[in-house]
C-alpha cells in the first residue's frame, strides 16, 4: 500500500520530506506532472526510482532545486544563459542542461557529462526540498510508457504498493512535462516543448535551434497511414492514429473505418461532430493551456480494453504551447498521422 498524504497538510509535507531524508522515494505534486523523487546525490536511491518506474537506465532524469542560488551543487559552471533563463521562467516548466559536477551519480545523467535541472513552480515540492535539504531527482511519477501522471489517483493507477507514499496536491496546472532546453550547445537547442515556449526562449536567448527529434514531427506532406519513425510513448494500449482535416471531414472518415471499438480523442468544439462514437475530450481547440491540462488525462480515458484504436484530434498550429501538445499526441500515436480527404 502507498501512503495518500495531502499537500495541504503541513505535517504530511513534513512527513514526505522525511522519507526522502531517510534515503526513500516518494511521489510529489509539480505544475507541470507528479515527479517521483528521491536524493538525486545517491546511486542507491535513484537505482530505487528506475526499479519502480521500470524504466530504461539510459534516460537520463531531471535534478530538481529549491533555487538559483542551488545550481552551483549540482552544476559546474553556470552560464550568463541560464542566469538569464532562470530570472525569466523560475520557478516554472523549464529545465537547462548544463555541465554537470561530479557529485551527480552517473546513475541521474545515464553517464552524460551534462545534468539537466529545474526549479518546480509548486510550493509542496520546493517546501520538501527545502525540508528534505537535498537536490531530488524526479521523472514523471508513471510507469515507464505511461501517460505522465497529472493527479495523484493517475500516481497511484501506476505504482501503488510499488512507492512509499504520494503527495496529493490536486490537478497539475500546465499538465505537460517542461520544456528541456540544451544550453551546452551551440547555439542552445530545445530537446523538448513544454510549458515554456520557444517564442518565450528566444525571447530571452535569441537563436535557438530545435532538436530533430521534435522538428522530425509530422511533415505536412506526410502520407495518409505513413509507418511511425520514434518509438511509442505516452500511449494508450490501443492504437493512437491522428486525424488531420476539416472536422466534419474528419468525423466522416472516422465512421467509415472498419474499427470494432474505436475511441474519439477531440477538442470539446468537436464533440457534437464524433456524437455517438465513444467520445473523450480534452480542451478547447482555442486554449492551448485547457489541451495540455487535458490530454494525459484524456490518454488515461481512452484507455479501455473494449478500446481497439483511438481516432485523435491533434492542434495543426505550433505556436506556444501548442506545440508541446502535438509532439505529446504524435508521440503517442508513433508519429503516424492521416489526413481525412475532403468529401
Ligand atoms: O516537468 C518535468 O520535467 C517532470 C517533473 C516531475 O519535473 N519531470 C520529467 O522527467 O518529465 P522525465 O524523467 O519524465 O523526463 C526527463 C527528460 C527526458 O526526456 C530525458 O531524456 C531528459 O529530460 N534529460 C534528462 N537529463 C538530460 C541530459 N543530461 N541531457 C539531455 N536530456 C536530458
Ligand atoms: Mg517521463
Amino acid at each position: 500500500m502507498t501512503a495518500l498524504l495531502h499537500a495541504s497538510r503541513p505535517e504530511d509535507v513534513a512527513a514526505a520530506a522525511a522519507i526522502l531524508r531517510d534515503g526513500g522515494i516518494a511521489a510529489l505534486p509539480t505544475e507541470t506532472v507528479y515527479g517521483l523523487a528521491g536524493n538525486a546525490l545517491d546511486a542507491g536511491v535513484v537505482g530505487a526510482i528506475y526499479a519502480a518506474k521500470g524504466r530504461p537506465s539510459d534516460n537520463p532524469l531531471i535534478v530538481h532545486v529549491a533555487s538559483v542560488d542551488d545550481l552551483p551543487r549540482v552544476v559546474r559552471e553556470v552560464p550568463a544563459t541560464a542566469r538569464a533563463l532562470a530570472d525569466a521562467f523560475w520557478p516554472g516548466p523549464l529545465t537547462m542542461v548544463l555541465p554537470r559536477r561530479d557529485v551527480v551519480p552517473d546513475r541521474v545523467t545515464a553517464g552524460l557529462d551534462t545534468v539537466a535541472v529545474r526549479v518546480p513552480d509548486h510550493e509542496a515540492f520546493r517546501a520538501v526540498l527545502r525540508a528534505a535539504g537535498v537536490p531530488l531527482a524526479a521523472p514523471s511519477a508513471n510507469r515507464a510508457g505511461s501517460p505522465s501522471p497529472t493527479t495523484a489517483q493517475h500516481v497511484l493507477h501506476d505504482l501503488d504498493g510499488r512507492i512509499p507514499a504520494v503527495l496529493d496536491g490536486g490537478p497539475c496546472t500546465v499538465g505537460v512535462e517542461s520544456t528541456v532546453v540544451d544550453l551546452t550547445s551551440t547555439p542552445p537547442r530545445l530537446l523538448r516543448p513544454g510549458g515554456v515556449s520557444l517564442e518565450q526562449l528566444r525571447a530571452v536567448l535569441g537563436e535557438v535551434d530545435v532538436d530533430p527529434a521534435v522538428a522530425g514531427e509530422l511533415a505536412p506532406d506526410q502520407t495518409p497511414g505513413s509507418p511511425g519513425m520514434k518509438y511509442r510513448h505516452y500511449a494508450p494500449a490501443a492504437p493512437v492514429l491522428v486525424v488531420e482535416g476539416d472536422v466534419a471531414d474528419a468525423a466522416a472518415w472516422v465512421r467509415a473505418q472498419p474499427e470494432r471499438h474505436p475511441a474519439v480523442l477531440c477538442f470539446d468544439e468537436e464533440a457534437d461532430a464524433f456524437a455517438g462514437l465513444d467520445v473523450v475530450t480534452y480542451g478547447s481547440a482555442t486554449d492551448p493551456a485547457s489541451l495540455a491540462r487535458g490530454l494525459f488525462d484524456a490518454l488515461r480515458t481512452v484507455d479501455r480494453p473494449e478500446v481497439t484504436r483511438v481516432f485523435a484530434r491533434c492542434p495543426a498550429d505550433d505556436a506556444g504551447l501548442y506545440r508541446a501538445v502535438r509532439n505529446r499526441l504524435l508521440k503517442a500515436a508513433a508519429f503516424r498521422a492521416v489526413r481525412a480527404p475532403g468529401r
